[in-house]
């Protein structure tokens, strides 16, 4: 499990197409999402961390978004993203390990999280909540999806239980919304939770 720390890992998956976890399309709760949101959000700093092939972050970009920051560490997923997405500002595509962005250089008014927590060790749960507390600014927020199903623990995706999201987040932020997702892509019915959740003061 110690690989799935490593980009090599999840750069050979992309480099075979082993990704099982693309769905090829913007994930429909997060479309619904982001389309609601007002006009007034299209400047707001958005981080969408282990992006992968990003169909969120191209969403937001089509949308008028015009802060959104992609990061992931394989460069594979990137460098596809940056050939579909010409016009996407460079400086905002990052290779880089999440747990290695630094809170003075980069601060979000909100993260988008898809597929990244399940992503990454168990082991390292709480530092991911603890870092990501770091990366946002006073008032901000992460909004998303996480697994409401175990996978065991053999090999990504991790999975979890509300009851345990409820308990780890509740060290760093206010929880508004940790239900289960009604407008899942059908592939995930029924396995995920819709969350929202503050960083608390
Ligand atoms: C399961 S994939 C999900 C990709 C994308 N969110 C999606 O839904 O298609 C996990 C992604 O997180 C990236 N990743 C895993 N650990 C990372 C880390 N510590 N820092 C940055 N990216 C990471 C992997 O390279 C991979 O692209």
């Amino acid at each position: 499990m110690e690989n799935v720390n490593q980009a090599e890992f999840w750069q050979q998956r992309y480099e075979q197409d082993s990704i099982g976890w693309d769905m090829g399309q913007v994930s429909p709760p997060l479309k619904a999402y982001i389309d609601q949101l007002p006009e007034s959000a299209k400047d707001q700093a958005i981080l969408v961390p282990g992006a992968g092939n990003a169909y969120e972050v191209g969403y937001l970009h089509e949308q008028g978004f015009t802060n959104v920051t992609l990061v992931d560490f394989a460069p594979a997923p990137i460098q596809a993203f940056a050939e579909r997405y010409p016009d996407f500002p460079a400086e905002q595509l990052i290779c880089s390990d999440f747990f290695n962005l630094s809170p003075e250089q980069y601060q979000f008014d909100w993260v988008l999280e898809q597929t990244f927590f399940c992503a990454i060790n168990p082991a390292r749960r709480d530092e991911y909540i603890q870092h990501m507390a770091t990366l946002l600014k006073a008032k901000g927020k992460l909004v998303g999806l996480l697994f409401d199903k175990d996978f065991g623990r053999q090999e990504p995706p991790f999975g979890g239980t509300k009851e345990e999201y409820q308990q780890r987040f509740a060290t760093h932020f206010d929880i508004e919304i940790m239900e289960p997702c009604y407008n899942s892509h059908p592939a995930r019915q029924g396995s995920e939770l819709f969350i929202k959740m503050h960083v608390k003061q």
